[in-house]
């Protein structure tokens, strides 16, 4: 029964109208840092997984060396945590200098040699769900313009300590700042997932015009439970959900595999796998790495810290 909410994401099209960026024609792949490196900033102590750029540029070349990137893994996506606790004197976000000493624009260069491209994160509140600086309604256009200088391919838009009335106004003003970088930049949105997921309160028509891509339901956690809470919730819902989606504005389950085919062996695997063990991908072993190419299964790896 679980597997019926795989088809929803391919049975799709319909008339919608979706944000005209070019981006995001099918569904995004790639890896995201949340759910299994969280807020780790110890790298004095943890230096293979703490939030730096040694991570991401770690990740770059799992996906680009392994065959990921070939299936289309291109995404490798920063999440919170990433930041300068401060501003920088001409009130502009900065990554924290030492474990990002090479800046964003480096890693994203890096990426792009790789053919891959590279996704940050900033957040709609005064802060971050993490404590980092955020990108309030007076930063929408100043942050837009720093990604975009840094040759980001994506952002994902976090509404950690923001209230209704801001993410009203908020999402669809970022919407229109990334537009008027000049940089296609995919817009992945937090708002439903602030709003309970659903109509009325949630607009998926007007999602669809200004975001790629949004977080419906709660965050992914280490644990089969967790996956299959969200499969169940996406399973509930997907007379409202099927018809969000289309080439161009994605549903975005956080992390749960999306794919044609339903596929037993996979479902097998992950329940056989004991809590703390669902993060496996790409540093995972290397026989689960294999079935999941060798089936094309799509991964779509975005995460939220609520
Ligand atoms: C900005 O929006 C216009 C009109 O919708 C679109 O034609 C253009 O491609 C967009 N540009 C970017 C960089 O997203
Ligand atoms: C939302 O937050 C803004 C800025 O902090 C504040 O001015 C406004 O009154 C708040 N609105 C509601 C409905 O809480
Ligand atoms: C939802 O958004 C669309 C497009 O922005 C708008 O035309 C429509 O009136 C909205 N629907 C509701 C119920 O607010
Ligand atoms: C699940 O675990 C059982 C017992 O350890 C094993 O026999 C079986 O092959 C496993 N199934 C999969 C799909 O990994």
């Amino acid at each position: 029964m679980h597997f019926a909410v795989f088809f929803f994401a391919f049975a799709l099209t319909g008339t919608t109208l979706a944000l005209d960026n070019g981006l995001m024609r099918t569904p995004p792949m790639g890896w995201l840092a949340w759910e299994r490196y969280r807020c780790d900033i110890d790298c004095e102590n943890d230096p293979k997984n703490c939030i730096s750029e040694n991570l991401f540029m770690d990740m770059a070349d799992r996906l680009a060396e392994d065959g990921w990137k070939e299936l289309g893994y291109v995404y490798v996506n920063i999440d919170d945590c990433w930041s300068s606790k401060q501003r920088d004197d001409q009130g502009r976000l900065q990554p924290d200098p030492k474990r990002f000493p090479g800046g964003i624009q480096k890693l994203a260069r890096y990426l792009h040699d790789r053919g891959l491209k590279l996704g940050i994160y900033g957040d709609m509140g005064k802060l971050t769900c993490g404590g980092y600086p955020g990108t309030p309604l007076d930063k929408i256009e100043l942050d837009a313009q720093t990604f975009a200088d840094w040759e980001v391919d994506m952002f994902k838009y976090d509404g950690c300590y923001s209230n209704a009335t801001e993410q009203e106004q908020g999402y669809p003003l970022m919407s229109k700042a990334l537009n008027a970088t000049g940089r296609p930049i995919g817009y992945s949105c937090s708002w439903p997932a602030y709003q309970g997921g659903l109509p009325p309160k949630v607009n998926y028509t007007q999602l669809g015009e200004i975001c790629n891509l949004w977080r419906n339901y709660g965050d992914i956690q280490d644990s089969w439970d967790s996956v299959l809470n969200i499969v169940d919730w996406f399973f509930e819902n997907q007379d409202v959900l099927t018809p969000a989606a289309g080439p161009g504005r994605w549903n975005d389950p956080d992390m749960v595999f999306w794919t044609q085919l339903p596929h037993l062996h996979l479902h097998l695997w992950f329940k056989n796998q004991s809590e703390g063990q669902v993060e496996m991908l790409v540093r995972g072993p290397e026989r689960l790495a294999t079935v999941i190419q060798s089936q094309k299964l799509c991964y779509i790896s975005w995460s939220l810290s609520m």
